[in-house]
């Protein structure tokens, strides 16, 4: 009898690789701390704090268009899916999909952290007691398989990559995923992925440079983690946000910049930094629709439909496997 408890497969969370990545990161040049370790409690808040934001249009946004579009989207996936999420996110926009999509047959959140996923478990179950929900805990960058549910083995595959998550990997990286879960998914598999579209540049800025200095916080918590976890000694006060569009590139770049020189112990290895010296921490891809299309090209999928809001800040894709 399935118990309930995460299935885990592969490296996760609680393997604690933060300290091998942190000292690895700030010995190469660029100094890089990879965009996942943002997310410890703390940061996890501090992230729903940024998506209520009134800069940070993107949420909202995506969350509407998922409102107006959940029939659409429900009649291109057909009844008895097995909802497939690629982290366990937003319980919002995972509802949704649940309320609106004919007779799901399972649903498998899969989550990088054992905690989260047993926090969006158990919030689902009480309001969904019919619904076979089936965690499994794994690096969905790297998850080799899914597991064999009994009652929905045969059921196609529906996967969910909401909140321009997407953005967050580099182009190649994206591939990368888009390769997975095109095989994780199958043959007769779709993906519903949300991607932020590609704007005037003033509008992304402010979304990352908000005026109550709350995503300025949400980066700078990088620092208070690497104090409390790793027995770091980063002055915060000496250290900025600095977040920016690369319209070359089309993306937001985020770093964390040394207001002055100074030298900082991390895990009891010492690391100088010069004034203006900046430790990179995110990118935040922005995608035009023919973006999306270049992307999926070699992935197995193809872009079958798209949703936008009226003002064209957002997009949600249904991309389905060829
Ligand atoms: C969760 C990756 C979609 O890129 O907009 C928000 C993260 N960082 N503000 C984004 C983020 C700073 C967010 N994603």
């Amino acid at each position: 009898m399935y118990s309930g408890l995460p299935l885990k497969i592969g490296r996760t969370a609680s393997d604690g690789t933060f300290e091998a990545d942190v000292l690895a990161g700030l010995s190469k040049r660029p100094r890089a701390i990879p965009a996942k370790f943002l997310y410890d409690a703390q940061g996890s808040a501090l992230f729903d704090a940024i998506c209520e934001l009134p800069e940070y249009y993107l949420t909202r946004t995506e969350i509407a268009i998922l409102r107006d579009g959940v029939h659409q989207i429900a009649a291109r996936a057909g009844a008895g899916r097995q909802l497939v999420e690629f982290g366990s996110g937003s319980s919002v926009k995972t509802r949704l999909l649940l309320d609106g999509l004919a007779d799901v047959s399972a649903y498998v959140p899969i989550d990088i952290s054992g905690e989260h996923l047993e926090a969006t478990c158990r919030r689902l179950r009480a309001d969904y007691p019919a619904l076979a929900i089936v965690p499994v805990c794994a690096d969905y960058m790297e998850l080799p398989l899914l597991p064999w549910l009994p009652g929905a083995a045969g059921a196609a595959k529906l996967g969910f990559f909401p909140g321009s998550t997407i953005g967050n990997l580099e182009p190649h990286e994206a591939q990368a995923f888009l390769v997975n879960a095109r095989h994780l998914l199958g043959d007769d598999g779709a993906l519903v992925v949300g991607a932020d579209l590609k704007k005037d540049p003033d509008m992304l800025h402010a979304a990352y440079n908000d005026s109550a200095g709350v995503t300025a916080a949400f980066s700078l918590n990088l620092l208070t983690r690497m104090n409390r976890e790793l027995g770091a000694n980063f002055d915060i006060g000496a250290f900025e946000h600095d977040a920016f569009y690369n319209s070359d590139e089309g993306r937001i770049e985020i770093y964390i910049r040394s207001l002055r020189s100074q030298s900082i112990v991390v895990a009891g290895q010492r690391f100088f930094f010069e004034a203006g010296e900046r430790i990179h921490t995110e990118y935040s891809y922005k995608y035009s629709l023919g973006d999306v299309d270049a992307l999926a090209a070699p992935t197995g999928f193809i872009r079958a439909q798209t949703w936008t809001d009226p003002d064209e800040l957002f997009s949600v894709h249904y991309l389905a496997a060829v």
